[in-house]
């Protein structure tokens, strides 16, 4: 028989069989040799041919659009024919895709507090990637932002660990859709598995200085949730924790992942991890001992350690490693590819499939609603929305109210496409098929989108006013030690007269000034963490001198990361929060400032007066002396759940149904909300939750609870809350998560900080 006959009366090739028999069948089939490659994901930009034919890797990441078509038909040219998984950063939209539809990012996505729409928003992504033969993104990041100098603050869901569970779990669900077997579906991935943001100093892959205590307590539940919304995969972290790499940790992915949680899916490595055990943390002599103390430790797919393949097979043929454990992580490699039914449909690109989703008209509508809900308005001293508020049109344009005006949109990043998709996007630096990013005509910056919506009988002036700042190549070298490419350095502009002068003068001839300002992708993301937080360049002078004119200045903040604000910026008519909204978010600012829109965002962080106060957090853990600092208070500059709207809503008459449940029970309340103003409201009801007396210090208040509400002009409307007193625990000593019979607080409110929070209190017996 040839080997293709062989081939098709092999077990593992029928369809029919269970998948357990397929997957043993072809296990057995496997030489050591194929299995390790089996578990290696390497990097598509390498020799493909070496890769799929020598390598035999398992799956590949980063493939090109025309290297994804040419790697499937390598496999088809080896022994066994295994389907490679293709798997990609397809972390707010389908990321280096030409075209695709870029989202905002987590972190502005958090700030809608609207699972369904982030879902929604994780549906549309996934079936744009699944039409280019991807079977797998590298999202949600489910890693808890503390410090704000970390450079992947943008890629988070923020800082508390309710919403990050809720948001991962739906844009889980939207990822997987109806489950693998969906053909529109990837898989999706909780990472970093875990405490991976817990930096020193704000310092990337730094080792976290974490107890398990404090890991059970704040930094697993997300991750706890995600496997409930049953994620087929977990990403680990780069770093140490109390020495260990995460890579090594028995305890964090057998016993309690794979123990405690239950989790039966695939475990992949981050970026060299198993490599960086010998040449960054230094744990291991050689490639030998590392690969098999990540074998040992659970770990299935091996991210870009091409030394692995080697390193794993002289590990068994020493006797150091048992090949049973190589098999056991093959064994869930092959269920997963034959659970995603890759052996009959590989899910190579579909052209036609792809005219029809990317980019798409119903995408787009998404990602305006997402960008829409996700602006937060931090300050508003009643100019907006601007002359009382517009109405639109039905072509979606504004309708004046007769006076003319001229609005100058002025900044760095007001018409800006790549600071306005952030990290991840295009030209963001990590693959170099993209280098202009996405067609420019995909994303409507601020500029345009006043220029597309304003009034017909207003005018829309621009001028640029400052830079933020440049690269440089770092005199280190082009690349890094694992041979990735090293960053380049940032190097801040000085403010520039002539460009301030044309900014004034544009501003002086305006009614109103809407100032765009931020950050640019040079200081986002991994290796790209910073030491400041304040805005750079000549930004800070050019909101002095535009605040200056007497013109009504509004502040838009496209940024990735919370930065501290000058009194400048504070001194501003209104301050609106965009972070990095995706390709409609000018759009959904123009819309927002004219008033054809309401605000709704709340924010998902807490952001600081200044990178001392770091970390400012809300959900510390209460006992210290005092409440502030000598030289500055502890208050953070805009509390974590803080957004304002274009009206007023009271809060008023929390009732709870019963002040005493049992841990088994539910605490279910009501609170009234009348809206006292002439707008509109989406309202984010927040339920957090104090624990009067703990046995363990534990935080003043948690967020248990959140729902968004309409609330028309005039009315009132009561509100159902509702948890799972189960919900009111804590870790203990001993490192297990308990309720404590007692008495608690239910706190309603407008953020975590809420002056007129509505207390009501509950006692929890056994
Ligand atoms: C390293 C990053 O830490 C991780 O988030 C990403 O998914 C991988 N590289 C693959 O690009």
């Amino acid at each position: 028989m040839t080997p293709q006959n062989d081939l098709r009366t092999a077990p593992y090739t029928n369809p029919a069989l269970p998948i357990p028999d397929r997957v043993e069948d072809l296990l057995g089939r496997m030489t050591l040799e194929e299995k390790v490659g089996q578990m290696l994901q390497l990097d598509a930009r390498g020799d493909l041919g070496n890769l799929v034919t020598e390598k035999l890797v398992g799956s590949l990441l980063h493939a090109s659009p025309e290297r994804i078509v040419e790697a499937r038909d390598l496999v088809l040219t080896t022994r066994l024919q295994i389907p490679l998984l293709m798997a990609d950063d397809c972390i707010h939209g389908h990321s280096f895709w030409p075209g695709a539809t870029i989202f905002p990012t987590q972190l502005a996505m958090a700030c809608t507090w609207d699972p369904a729409l982030v879902e929604r928003g994780a549906r549309a992504t996934a079936v744009e990637v699944a039409s280019t033969g991807l079977h797998w993104t590298f999202s949600p990041v489910l890693c808890i932002s503390r410090d704000l100098r970390w450079g992947r603050v943008n890629e988070t869901f923020g800082e508390d660990p309710h919403l990050i569970g809720a948001l991962g779990q739906a844009m889980i669900r939207g990822y997987q859709g109806d489950g693998l077997t969906d053909p529109t579906a990837i898989l999706a991935t909780a990472k970093h598995f875990a405490g991976y943001s817990e930096t020193q100093g704000g310092r990337d892959a730094s080792e976290a200085d974490l107890s398990r205590r404090k890991l059970r307590s704040w930094f697993l539940p997300p991750f706890e949730e995600a496997v409930k919304a049953g994620c087929r995969t977990f990403m680990l972290g780069y770093q140490a924790i109390d020495g260990v790499p995460v890579t090594a940790n028995k305890w964090l992915l057998n016993d309690v992942l794979k123990g405690e949680w239950g989790f039966t899916g695939t475990l992949v490595t981050d970026w060299d991890n198993v490599g960086r055990m010998v040449w960054e943390q230094k744990v291991c002599e050689d490639n030998v001992q590392a690969a098999k103390i990540a074998v040992e430790a659970g770990n299935d797919l091996v991210m870009t350690t091409s030394q692995f393949f080697e390193g794993a097979q002289e590990a068994v043929t020493r006797g150091d490693l048992d090949e049973g454990l190589i098999d056991d992580a093959v064994r869930r490699l092959l269920t997963l590819k034959f659970e995603l039914g890759l052996f009959e449909n590989p899910r190579i690109p579909d052209g036609q499939q792809q005219a029809e989703v990317i980019g798409s008209a119903a995408h787009a509508q998404t990602n305006l609603d997402l960008a829409r809900k996700a602006l937060v308005l931090l300050t508003n001293d009643g100019t907006l929305p601007l002359d009382g508020g517009l109405s639109a049109t039905a072509s979606g344009k504004a309708q004046g109210r007769g006076e003319t005006r001229t609005i100058a949109v002025i900044g760095p990043n007001a018409d800006d496409q790549h600071a306005q998709l952030g990290d991840w996007a295009g030209a963001s630096g990590q693959i170099p098929w993209l280098p202009d990013g996405h067609p420019r005509h995909l994303t409507t910056t601020v500029l345009d989108g006043f220029r597309a919506i304003a009034p017909d009988n207003w005018t829309v002036t621009h001028a640029r006013g400052a830079n933020i700042g440049h690269e440089i190549p770092d005199p280190a070298g082009p690349t890094l030690i694992d041979g990735q490419p090293r960053p380049k350095l940032f190097v801040p502009a000085g403010s520039d007269e002539a460009m301030l002068a044309e900014a004034v003068d544009t501003a002086r001839n305006a009614d109103y000034v809407v100032a765009v300002i931020g950050d640019t992708v040079a200081l986002a993301g991994e290796h790209k963490s910073t030491a400041t937080l304040e805005l750079q360049g000549g930004q800070i002078e050019l909101v002095e001198r535009l605040i200056k004119t007497g013109v009504p200045v509004i502040v838009v903040l496209i940024q990735s990361k919370p930065s501290v604000l000058p009194q400048s910026v504070l001194d501003a008519a209104a301050i609106i929060e965009a972070f990095n909204p995706g390709m409609q978010g000018g759009l959904a600012i123009a819309e927002l400032v004219l008033g054809l829109i309401e605000p709704a965002g709340r924010l998902p962080i807490s952001f600081a007066r200044h990178a001392g106060q770091l970390p400012i957090y809300y959900n510390q853990v209460r006992g210290q002396h005092g409440e502030r600092y000598a030289d500055l208070s502890q208050e953070p500059l805009f509390p974590f759940g803080h957004g304002l709207s274009y009206t007023t809503v009271e809060y008023s008459d929390l009732q709870l149904l019963t002040d005493n449940v049992t841990a088994h029970g539910q605490v279910a309340a009501t609170v009234t909300l009348t809206n006292t103003g002439t707008r509109p409201a989406t309202e984010t009801v927040q339920v957090y939750i104090a624990d009067l007396v703990t046995s363990v210090t534990w935080a003043e208040r948690e967020l248990k609870f959140f729902a968004q509400v309409q609330v028309l002009p005039g009315q009132s409307v009561d509100v159902k809350l509702s948890l799972a007193a189960s919900a009111c625990s804590l870790v203990d000593q001993d490192g297990q998560r308990i309720v404590e019979p007692g008495t608690f607080d239910l706190l309603v409110g407008r953020n975590s900080r809420d002056p007129q929070m509505l207390s009501a209190r509950f006692r929890i017996s056994q």
